[in-house]
Order: C-alpha cells, then structure tokens, then sequence
C-alpha cells in the first residue's frame, strides 16, 4: 500500500502575536515544522505534499527539496488547505497520512501506528486521538454509544456537553487518499469562524458508508498543536526533556536536565557529562569522555573525546580530542583545533587553525590564523589582521613561541622555532630559530625624579 503525506503550513498563526510565521517558530532550535517533517521523512512515504501559503517562502526555503508544495493563497480553513494538494495527490491509490505543521512533538512511531491501526480496521479515516487534562482549544472526538467515532467537534462550535469531552482531535489522520479528496468537496463553511474544516470529512465519510476509526496515541504530551507562546514553552519544554532523556539513556551524565539545552540533531558520545546552563544547537557532534559547562553555548561544532569547554562559547567550528577550552573563551566559526591545545581564558579565535599542542592560555585574539603545532602563545598575543578595509593572514609555524603582549601585523610569518620578544608589535617575517625584538630598549634615568621641582630629596 502506497502512502502518502500532507503537512499543513499555510495559517498565519494569529495567536503567536508574532512577526514570525507559525510554523517555523523553533522548538529546541529547530522549526516547528521542520521537526515534523523530519518524523514525516522516516514513514517510507513515496510523495510528501507541503501546503504552505503565510511565510511560503520561507517555509520552503527551510524544508527546501525534502517535499513538494502546494500553494493555498487564502487561509480558507484545513479543510481547503488540504485540497490545494489534489493536483499532486487526487485519483492516486494509496494512504495519506495528514499532520499539522504546529505539532512539533509528534513521532513517526506514533504515525507509523496509526497507519497500521487503519490498515488493520479497513478504515477510509482514522483520526489520531489523545486524552486532554485541559483539551480547551481543540477539537473534541464525539463518539457514539457503540464507542465508535461519531464526528468531531471545534471547541468553537462545541456544546456545554460536548467542551466536557476530553478525547482531543490531534490533527494528525490517516485517510484512503481517494476517500478523503472525494470526501473534502463536500465540506462547507458553516461553523463559528467560518472555515473549511478538515474534521467534518469524517462526517461524511461516515454518511457515505466509510469505515472510520480512531487510534489514541500514547500520550497527550507528544501531540500538543502550539497555537500561542505558552504552548510553544510547554513544547519547548517537553521536547528539551525528550532530548534529555534520550542522551542519558544514551550514556552521557546531564546534572540537571532543567537547565541543559540540547538541540534535536545533536550527538553526544558515552560518559561525557554536561553541566548545567549549557546550550547545544544544531548538528553539534560530541566525543566521548568530555566536560562540557558549566555554561558553554556550542552550536554546529565538531568536538573529539576527552576535551573540556567551560564557561565559554564555540560556534562552526571542529575542535578535536583533549583540548581545554576555557573558562571564558570564545571560538567563533571557520576554526580548527587539534588534539591537546589549550585555549584558555579571554582568548577569542576566528577562522584560525590550531596545531597540536599549542597553547594560547590567556588574553588573546588569534584571528584569521594559521598556528603550527607545540606553538605557545604568550598571554595577551594579538593578531593584527584587519587595515580598516581588508583582512590579512598570520602564520605561526610549529614550534614558536610568542612573547607576552606582542602585536603580529598581519600579512606576516613567524617562523618555525622562532622567539618573539615580549611587548613586540611584528610587522615583518621572523626567520626560524631567530629571536624577534620590536621595541623600544629600556633607558634608566638615574635620580631623574630627584631633580624634579617640588620634590623631596631622599
Ligand atoms: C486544528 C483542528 C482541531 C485540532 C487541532 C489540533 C480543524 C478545523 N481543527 O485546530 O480539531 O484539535 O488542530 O492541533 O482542523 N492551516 C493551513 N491553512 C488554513 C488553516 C490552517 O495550512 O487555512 C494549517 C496551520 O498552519 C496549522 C494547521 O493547519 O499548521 C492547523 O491549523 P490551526 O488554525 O492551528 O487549527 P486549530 O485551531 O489548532
Ligand atoms: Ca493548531
């Protein structure tokens, strides 16, 4: 059996009160409905089908080729945002599972169920279910005496009787494809706000003779629909806990998983134990045997085993096995950095390289860099490596050692082996193995303060 995927993401999401589309406010990081289609993508469906329509261009350039896309230019209800994808999807023979672009938590495994529920009742519609404490807002499974599904109700629409109701539409079905598109040109608009609903093609898939059928899922948790920001922090929420939870299972120690943020596509390698008050974003890959935090910010690195970043921030960058960064430094992107360097406090480094075993311990600014191996950098070396206009290059080659305070004026190359005198500002190559001394030579002026005016003699 073929099947099939619609996500919507047209609505505006009013409610958010936001300049920024509904579904592509980030839960972990990561776009609401980006988090939905990556649950989408592992159903082995063979077309997926993005309606999108506030924000298209956006949602498209987030989701780019993983889905096509139909355009639904007038926010007209769910009902008639699925329609728009009949071009792609109508007369085909197969299941289409339907999920909301504002679900961010719900699973595959969980849809996976639902289609095998279907499959397994010979159902035209099954709607994904869940249990509310507070289901105000959604719309409520009515179901008939026999407990079958009758309709589904929109708190909007709904009755004193039906709002008591605490079985909520999760707005994730699974539908017969012919079924639902035969079934969705019978829908009209008469309802409280107006709109082309979705859940009235059970009704009349029920009234043509269909079967339909409802899973529950396991919990009401992963269904949650975010329609506002105190749901997008009780997503945030439940979604930062599964993350959580699934590196612990994993083997890595979270010390206080209330104050660890990890992205969804983050990977952490055994016994490494984080401290609170780190985040962790994007495709961020952990070694084994780190520490990572108290505070570190780590987004999009790549970081070996056994290395240690505290209090401090890296950003796009691949930083390998025992290094020592921190506390209180900041790696920014496009940098490199061996096995067993140290970077160490108030030392910021951009788009640099950094050979094995080099050190820069405290007080520096190492940009646009390329520093060698068993490089040691004095505290407070700084590289020059920007006129005002454009950007130049310093090399450090292996074996160097940099003196306290020294100012490198990029473009230049210090040599391998070479010294480079403390309070030095370079603005030419040192040779290897030379000593560099750019300053001034230290002149004493004996009893000079003696003979200022005014003053006692001693
Ligand atoms: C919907 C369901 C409700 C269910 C809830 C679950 C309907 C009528 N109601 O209500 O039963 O309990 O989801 O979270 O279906 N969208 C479009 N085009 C539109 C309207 C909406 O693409 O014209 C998209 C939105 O971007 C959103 C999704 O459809 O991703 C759901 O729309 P929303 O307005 O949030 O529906 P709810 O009121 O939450
Ligand atoms: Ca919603």
């Amino acid at each position: 059996m073929k099947r099939y995927a619609v996500v919507l993401a047209a609505g505006q999401g009013t409610r958010m009160k936001s300049k920024q589309y509904k579904v592509l406010h980030p839960v972990c990081g990561k776009p609401m409905v980006q988090h939905v289609m990556d649950q989408v993508s592992k159903l082995g469906v063979e077309k997926t089908v993005t309606v999108v329509g506030f924000g298209a261009e956006q949602v498209k350039e987030q989701l780019g080729a993983q889905c096509e896309y139909a355009l639904q230019e007038e926010q007209l209800g769910t009902a008639h945002a699925v329609m728009q994808a009949a071009p792609y999807l109508q007369g085909l023979e197969g299941v289409t599972i339907v999920v909301c672009g504002d679900t961010p938590l719900i699973t595959a495994e969980t849809m996976k169920a639902l289609v095998e529920h279907h499959l397994a009742a010979k159902a035209k519609a099954t709607v994904l279910t869940a249990i509310a404490d507070d289901p105000a807002g959604y719309g409520r499974i009515v179901r008939n005496s026999a407990g079958g599904v009758e309709k589904i109700v929109e708190h909007k629409d709904a009755n004193e009787e039906e709002r008591a109701i605490r079985e909520i539409n999760t707005g994730t079905y699974c539908f017969d494809n012919q079924t639902l598109f035969q079934a969705l040109i019978n829908v009209t608009n008469n309802n409280a706000q107006g709109e082309y609903y979705l859940t009235d093609v059970i009704e009349i898939i029920k009234a043509g003779g269909g079967t339909v059928s409802a899973y529950q899922a396991p919990s009401f948790e992963e269904t949650i629909g975010v329609n506002d920001r105190i749901a997008l922090a009780e997503a945030e929420r439940i979604m930062r806990e599964r993350i959580c939870r699934r590196h612990m299972e994993n083997g890595v120690t979270i010390i206080d998983p209330g104050c660890t943020y990890i992205s969804a596509d983050a990977t952490i390698g055994r016994d490494t134990v984080i401290y609170p008050g780190t985040v962790i974003e994007g495709e961020t890959v952990i070694g084994e045997d780190c520490t990572i935090g108290p505070h570190a910010e780590i987004k999009n690195c790549h970081i070996g085993h056994r290395t240690s970043i505290r209090h401090s921030v890296a950003h796009d960058s691949e930083i390998g096995n025992d290094v020592t960064i921190g506390p209180f430094a900041h790696i920014r992107p496009l940098s490199k950095i061996d096995d067993e360097v140290r970077i160490g406090n108030f030392v910021e480094v951009k788009k640099s390289t950094f050979g094995k075993g080099s050190k820069a311990s405290h007080l520096s600014y190492i940009g646009d860099a390329q520093v060698g191996a068993d490089v040691n950098l004095g505290c407070g070396s700084i590289t020059v490596n920007y006129d005002g206009v454009h950007k130049y290059m310093t090399k450090i080659e292996d074996g160097a050692f940099i003196g306290c305070n020294v100012n490198l004026i990029a473009p230049v190359t210090v040599g391998r082996g070479a010294y480079v005198a403390a309070g030095s500002t370079i603005t030419d190559d040192v040779p290897g193995r030379a000593l560099a001394i750019a300053r001034a030579r230290q002149v004493n002026k004996e009893h000079y303060v003696d003979r200022l005016p005014g003053t006692k003699k001693s």
